[in-house]
């Protein structure tokens, strides 16, 4: 008996070694700088082995993007707070949702405090430096005080900005498997969510516990977590007429939606569902999803129609119905872009359940 523990020890010793030097093997450490770069950027659109969290592009030029996005919502109805931290190397005429500045590197942060209330801060850097290893990432854009670490546990962004007035830290301890826009993380698969959207879901769910000091108000919670990043070799518009993009904790379900338009009007959708930490579906087949808003609001939707007020999710795979209703803002909602709360409704292989979800919306086109 003892023996055969002792052996398992040991062969589990040498995985983790294993582990560890192939995690080493793979360590890249990308050093960008805060100019625009001329000429092309050559973007990554197909997985590697490694590097799930890496910078995608070759180098940031004028028309390109590439952004870590992070955020944590508390799912005690007594306290409001949110967190929404965005790492960004892009600018405005890329992303026409960035301030306009010739500096690529801008840390952003969005707090609601614990009453719903809400700021907004952002901050420029003299350079970052990104270190991609397996899965992970760590990066830190210097001179903001907005750094991250991730490693196979999880991650962790720590802030010390007294620019922008945020001390503190947020920690995500994962809950179910990253996944790329057609399916679980391999190599050689498509990262392109549509025409030249890059899309590398790195966390889906997380269990998170944010700890903030903001301009002297404390704000602390434990709730749901979520990380991604996105990228192009082009303006955001260019392809992007609408979209509905979302994540949600209900019961013991991870559920991440993604169903947009692009200019030509062509419908590209991503559906995952995870359920106690394994995946049940990771598809971008074009029947697998639909979100649609569930309030009669016009669909598709342009610049002139309203913001609905929810929407309901079909998901093939899993049999799951749900209703999303926004609850609140996590930004001033514009005709062309709106992030929320919701609240879940749904109902999976006939069971209920209750939950939470962050949405995005985005409106481009006339
Ligand atoms: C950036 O790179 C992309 C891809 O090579 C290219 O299409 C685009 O024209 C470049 N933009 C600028 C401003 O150089
Ligand atoms: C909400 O809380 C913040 C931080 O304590 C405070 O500054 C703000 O005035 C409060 N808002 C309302 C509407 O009470
Ligand atoms: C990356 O994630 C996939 C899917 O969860 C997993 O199979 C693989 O082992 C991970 N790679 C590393 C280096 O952690
Ligand atoms: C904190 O206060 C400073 C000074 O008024 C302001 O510039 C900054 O935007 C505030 N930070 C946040 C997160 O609201
Ligand atoms: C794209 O970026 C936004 C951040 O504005 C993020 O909320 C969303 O998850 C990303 N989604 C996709 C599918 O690219």
């Amino acid at each position: 008996m003892a023996r055969i523990i002792l052996l398992s020890i040991f062969l589990t010793t040498l995985s983790l070694l294993a582990t560890a030097a192939s995690l080493s093997r793979d360590r890249q450490v990308f050093n960008i700088p805060s100019a625009i770069q001329a000429g092309p950027s050559i973007a990554q659109f197909k997985s590697s082995s490694h590097g799930l969290d890496a910078p995608k592009l070759s180098s940031v030029n004028g028309s390109a993007f590439d952004w870590w996005y992070f955020d944590a919502i508390s799912t005690d109805p007594d306290n409001l707070a949110s967190v929404v931290i965005t790492l960004f190397t892009t600018v405005h005429d890329a992303l026409p949702f960035v301030e306009t500045t010739d500096n690529v590197l801008t840390a952003d942060i969005i707090v609601s405090f614990p009453n719903g209330t809400r700021v907004k801060a952002d901050i420029l850097a003299d350079s970052a430096t990104v270190i991609a290893e397996g899965n992970t990432s760590s990066g830190e854009w210097h001179g903001t005080g907005f750094k991250w670490s991730g490693g196979p546990l999880g991650y962790t962004i720590t802030i010390n900005s007294p620019l922008v007035g945020v001390k503190g830290s947020i920690h995500f301890l994962p809950v179910a498997p990253p996944h790329l826009p057609c399916g679980p993380v391999q190599a050689g698969q498509t990262l392109e969510v549509g025409p030249h959207i890059g899309w590398a879901n790195v966390m889906p769910d997380a269990k998170v516990s944010v700890d903030l000091v903001v301009n002297g108000t404390r704000v602390a919670f434990n709730g749901i977590g979520y990380h991604d990043k996105n990228w192009s070799d082009q303006p955001f518009p260019t392809h992007v007429a609408s979209w509905y993009w979302g994540h949600a904790h209900v019961g013991p379900y991870s559920l991440v939606w993604f169903d947009f338009l692009d200019r030509t009007g062509t419908e590209y959708v991503s559906a995952y569902l995870a359920k106690n930490g394994k995946i049940i579906t990771a598809t971008c087949a074009a029947d697998s999803i639909s979100v649609r808003p569930n309030d009669g609001s016009a669909f598709p939707p342009v610049l002139s129609t309203p913001n609905p007020t929810g929407y309901h999710i079909s998901l093939k795979r899993g049999r799951m119905e749900a209703d999303v209703h926004l609850v609140r803002d996590l930004v001033d909602p514009t005709p062309a872009y709106g992030r929320f709360i919701g609240e879940v409704t749904a109902t999976i292989d006939g069971k209920k359940f209750q939950g939470m979800a962050v949405c995005e919306q985005f409106k481009l086109t006339n």
